[in-house]
């Protein structure tokens, strides 16, 4: 396999190893979170710790940033990799030296927005870290699937990525609220996260199996264009 093809399996073993058993220790500290809380409300004894919450939101901020930082990857992959080929470097510097940097500010903002204690830095930071995500996102390089946006990777991600920021942004006012009007918020937008999750392995592994390996490529673009001559091409592909 070619450099290439390695980096191209970058972002995915990433997510496998990482995001998605930190998932599911997130899941498992959020219903014992929710047990503890009505069992202790309806005035019964629990056997469940007092540390599932606070575990819960170390790992659920831990996630956060992992699932960002891995949409960062997932993005720089194609966008680095299409520049590189196309001599991006030294035909449209600006260009590649202004994404280099939306990628450092976007990437910058993301521990920024965990630590600020402040509501306005986390509104900048978020708005930072969302907006890079967002910029960078929109560039040619990228394979959105328009046509089919409910069962695309890029569309199912980046709104995956961008309801953990917005889990990050509302952490405090979780706490603050004491009608759980933001707890239910959470829960909502967050069950709805994890749908989006178990729909990026799968939308993932189907894009795993369209990009062709270096060395098959040229062979599979021959193929493409002789059965372009014969029969219209309806097939969709990637690159
Ligand atoms: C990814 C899927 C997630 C799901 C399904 C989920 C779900 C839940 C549930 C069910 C609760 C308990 C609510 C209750 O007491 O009734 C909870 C609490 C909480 N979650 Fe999450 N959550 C997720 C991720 C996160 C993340 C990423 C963060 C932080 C960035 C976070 C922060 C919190 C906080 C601050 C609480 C309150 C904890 C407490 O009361 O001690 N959660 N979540
Ligand atoms: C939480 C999990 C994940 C998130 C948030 C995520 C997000 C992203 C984003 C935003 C992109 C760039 C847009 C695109 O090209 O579609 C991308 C690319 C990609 N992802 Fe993921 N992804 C996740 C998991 C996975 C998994 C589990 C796989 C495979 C098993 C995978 C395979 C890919 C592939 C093949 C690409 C295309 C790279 C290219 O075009 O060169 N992803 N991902």
């Amino acid at each position: 396999m070619a450099l290439n093809d390695w980096m191209l399996l970058l972002h995915p073993t990433i997510a496998i190893v990482t995001i998605f058993p930190l998932l599911g220790i997130v899941l498992y500290q959020a219903l014992l979170t929710r047990k503890r809380r009505l069992s202790l409300k309806d005035g019964q004894k629990t056997p469940i710790p007092a540390t599932s919450g606070p575990e819960h939101v170390r790992l659920g901020r831990i996630l956060s940033l992992s699932v960002v930082a891995i949409a960062l990857l997932g993005l720089a992959q194609p966008i680095f990799s299409k520049l590189l080929a196309s001599d991006a470097l030294s035909k449209t510097p600006m260009r590649f030296l202004g994404l280099t940097l939306v990628f450092i500010v976007t990437g910058a903002a993301l521990p920024l927005l965990d630590r600020a204690k402040n509501r306005a830095f986390r509104g900048l930071f978020a708005l930072l870290t969302g907006g890079g995500l967002l910029l960078l996102g929109s560039q040619p390089e990228i394979f959105h699937r328009d046509g089919q946006w409910y069962l695309s990777h890029y569309y199912l991600g980046i709104t995956a990525a961008l309801l953990m920021i917005f889990s990050l942004v509302i952490l405090q006012e979780i706490y603050r609220d004491r009608t759980h009007r933001w707890r239910n918020v959470h829960i909502i937008l967050n069950s709805f996260a994890v749908l989006l999750f178990i729909a990026q392995g799968l939308t993932g592994t189907r894009d795993l199996l369209e990009i062709p390996l270096t060395w098959q490529k040229p062979h599979i673009e021959a193929l493409y264009k002789q059965s372009c001559q014969t029969k219209p091409c309806s097939v969709e592909s990637q690159k």
